[in-house]
C-alpha cells in the first residue's frame, strides 16, 4: 500500500465483516466445505495481519452466527476446531503486535477448553492498544441485545430512562467504537442477524469475492468507497471542510 491511511480524513473506525462464501469457495474446487474455511482462516490472518498497515484499528470479523448451530454437526465441530487452532497458534504474535483480542457473543454452548482459551487470550490481549481485532463467535445480535437487556435489568438499571449510549455499555461492544463499515463477501445482500444495534448507521459494502479470495486490496477498496459516501445521519449534507 502506498498511502499512509492513518491521515486520511473520514477513515472508519470500525469495521465489520461478515465473512462469508466458503462453502460456494471449496465447492468450486470440488472440495469439501472444511477445505473453504481453512482457506478462510488464512485469509483472516493476511487481512488482521495487513489491516493494520493500511491504518484500520478496529475489525470486527463475523465467523459462528447462533444460526449456524442448525449446520450438519461435523461442519459446526469443524468450525469450533478451527477457531481454537488459529487463536492458539496466533495468540503470541496478535499480542507481540499489540492487538487486543475480544471474542463477542454468547458463552453458552461453548465446552470449557474453549471457554478458556477465549479467557486466556482476552486476558493476555487486554492491555493492547494498536489494532482491536473482535471475533464475533456464536454470535447473534438479537440473542446479544436480549443478554443486555438481562444485564442491565440485573443492574437494576430504569429502562424507561435509559439512553441508547447507556444501554450500548452492556452490550459485547462496550468500550469499542461505532461501527462505521460492514462488508459482506459473497454477493449476499444481507445482515444475518449481525452487529444488529451497532449497524444502525453504518455504511455497507457488499462484493462477490468469496472470503477465501478476499484480499487487503478489497478490505481498502471498501474502505475507498466508505469514503466517498455521503454520511448524513438524518441531517443535510455537510459542506466541505477545508
Ligand atoms: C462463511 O462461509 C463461514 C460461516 C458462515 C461459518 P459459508 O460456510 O457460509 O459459505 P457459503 O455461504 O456456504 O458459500
Ligand atoms: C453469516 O453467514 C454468518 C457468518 C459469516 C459467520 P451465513 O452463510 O451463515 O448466512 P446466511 O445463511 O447466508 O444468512
Ligand atoms: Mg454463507
Amino acid at each position: 500500500m502506498s498511502f499512509q491511511t492513518t491521515y486520511l480524513r473520514d477513515f472508519p473506525e470500525h469495521i465489520a465483516i461478515i465473512m462469508d462464501g466458503n462453502g460456494r469457495w471449496a465447492k468450486a474446487r470440488h472440495r469439501p466445505r472444511v477445505f473453504g474455511h481453512q482457506k478462510g482462516v488464512e485469509t483472516v490472518r493476511h487481512v488482521v495481519e495487513q489491516a493494520a498497515e493500511i491504518g484500520v484499528r478496529c475489525l470486527t470479523l463475523y465467523s459462528f452466527s447462533t444460526e449456524n448451530w442448525s449446520r450438519p454437526k461435523a461442519e459446526i465441530a469443524a468450525l469450533f476446531n478451527l477457531l481454537k487452532k488459529y487463536v492458539e497458534s496466533d495468540l503470541e504474535s496478535l499480542h507481540a503486535r499489540d492487538v487486543r483480542v475480544r471474542i463477542l457473543g454468547s458463552r453458552v454452548g461453548l465446552k470449557p477448553d474453549l471457554l478458556e482459551l477465549i479467557e486466556r487470550v482476552e486476558t493476555t490481549t487486554q492491555g493492547n492498544t494498536k489494532f482491536s481485532l473482535n471475533i464475533a463467535f456464536n454470535y447473534g445480535g438479537r440473542d446479544e441485545i436480549l443478554r443486555a437487556a438481562a444485564k442491565a435489568a440485573k443492574a437494576g438499571e430504569d429502562f424507561a430512562t435509559m439512553s441508547d449510549a447507556d444501554f450500548g455499555r452492556y452490550l459485547d461492544t462496550a468500550d469499542l467504537p461505532e461501527v462505521d463499515l460492514v462488508v459482506r463477501t459473497s454477493g449476499e445482500c444481507r445482515i444475518s442477524n449481525f452487529l444488529l444495534w451497532q449497524a444502525a448507521y453504518a455504511e455497507f459494502y457488499f462484493t462477490d469475492v468469496l472470503w477465501p479470495d478476499f484480499t487487503i486490496d478489497d478490505l481498502s477498496a471498501a474502505i475507498e468507497e466508505f469514503r466517498a459516501r455521503d454520511r448524513r445521519f438524518g441531517n443535510l449534507s455537510t459542506p466541505e471542510v477545508a
